[in-house]
């Protein structure tokens, strides 16, 4: 028979332990995971997507719920790659990126796609499945990151893949006598889980800093996204480092192609500049920097021959958003 007490010792799952601790069944749940946090702290383990990357350890799982580890609480976001950059941004009031709101099916679906600077590739994973992309690759400098987008991509394949076998099921055919407005619904469901299916099955990450990747190859993609990433690239690599994001980008593009960009503004770049002085980075001076966010869409027409197509906003409901989203198109 299970018992309250098994119960409760069941529910606390230890990925990979094959012989528990003795003692551990006449200890609390609260009990049990202070001692897998002191044993973690001791054995200086590391936790990779739930799995632990450096061999044997119970830990993993009870670890990564809680707190999270010195380590990353004492992580500098020099490069703007934020843990939890979602949960920061938009906070506990929305249900997803208010910035999808305002995206266009048109700028995504059956083209090629890639996301510089995707974070933890929620933003991706929501493009590339709710619009039908024809292929999407996000990029990102940080490991950590990645790792939680791959995770995020195989949770998401899933999600989608038990999504399309429901609408398959026959509990979701029609009821009697509404069969065809049911029938109606039912294949219009079915289309947009097939499509989020075959997205996300073409949808991959990359670690890597997008100006030292192999160079693209030339009108390879038909959408560049490259949202809050200019201002971190501006500061650590000049205005040259920021040309040369954009060469990259032109490069890539395919004629008539698309670039989504969203800048952070100028007034943005100091509370910047001191975090990074603070983590002991050495910058150029702010007024080195002669490529200001406002003359972006200038210098793109005249450098890299991207023409500013339209301009959007993300409502004023939605702050942190404030941001413009320029939709920029490579000359065909
Ligand atoms: C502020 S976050 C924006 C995340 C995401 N684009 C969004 O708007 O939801 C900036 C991201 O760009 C990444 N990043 C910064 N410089 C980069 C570079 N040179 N190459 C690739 N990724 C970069 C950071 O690691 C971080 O995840």
């Amino acid at each position: 028979m299970l018992t309250e007490q098994n119960k409760a010792s069941d529910s606390v799952k230890v990925v990979g332990a094959s012989n528990p601790p003795a003692g551990n069944q006449t200890l609390s749940k609260r009990q049990r995971k202070k001692r897998r946090y002191q044993r973690f702290k001791q054995n200086k383990t590391q936790v990779a997507d739930g799995e632990l990357a450096g061999g044997a350890g119970a830990e993993a799982e009870v670890v990564s719920k809680g707190r999270a580890p010195a380590d990353s609480r004492r992580h500098a976001a020099v490069h703007g790659n934020y843990r939890r950059y979602y949960g920061y941004r938009l906070g506990q009031s929305f249900e997803e990126d208010p910035r999808l709101q305002v995206f266009e099916r048109r700028w995504f679906a059956n083209r090629r796609c890639l996301d510089i600077g995707c974070n933890e590739g929620l933003v991706t994973l929501a493009v590339a499945a709710r619009f039908g992309a024809a292929s999407m690759l996000g990029v990102d400098l940080d490991e950590h990151l990645i790792r939680n987008a791959c995770r995020h991509l195989r949770e998401e394949r899933t999600q989608a893949a038990a999504r399309l076998a429901a609408l398959a099921h026959p509990s979701a055919a029609s009821a009697p006598g509404q069969e065809g407005s049911t029938i109606a619904v039912g294949s219009m469901q079915r289309r947009v889980a097939v499509t989020a299916v075959r997205a996300l099955k073409a949808t991959h990450f990359q670690l890597g800093d997008f100006l030292d990747l192999e160079a693209p190859t030339l009108g390879s993609v038909d959408t560049v996204l490259c949202l809050s990433v200019t201002k971190w690239v501006h500061l650590h690599h000049g205005d040259a480092g920021l040309a040369a994001l954009f060469t990259r980008v032109a490069a890539a593009l395919s004629p008539g192609g698309l670039l989504v960009l969203e800048p952070q503004p100028w007034r943005s770049y100091q509370s910047a500049v001191g975090k990074l002085r603070r983590a002991g980075l050495a910058l150029p001076p702010l007024d080195s920097l002669q490529l200001r966010p406002e003359a972006l869409p200038a210098y793109l027409a005249e450098q890299h021959g991207l023409r500013l197509l339209e301009r959007r906003q993300v409502g004023a409901a939605a702050p942190g958003f404030d941001r413009p989203l320029l939709v920029f198109q490579r000359n065909g």
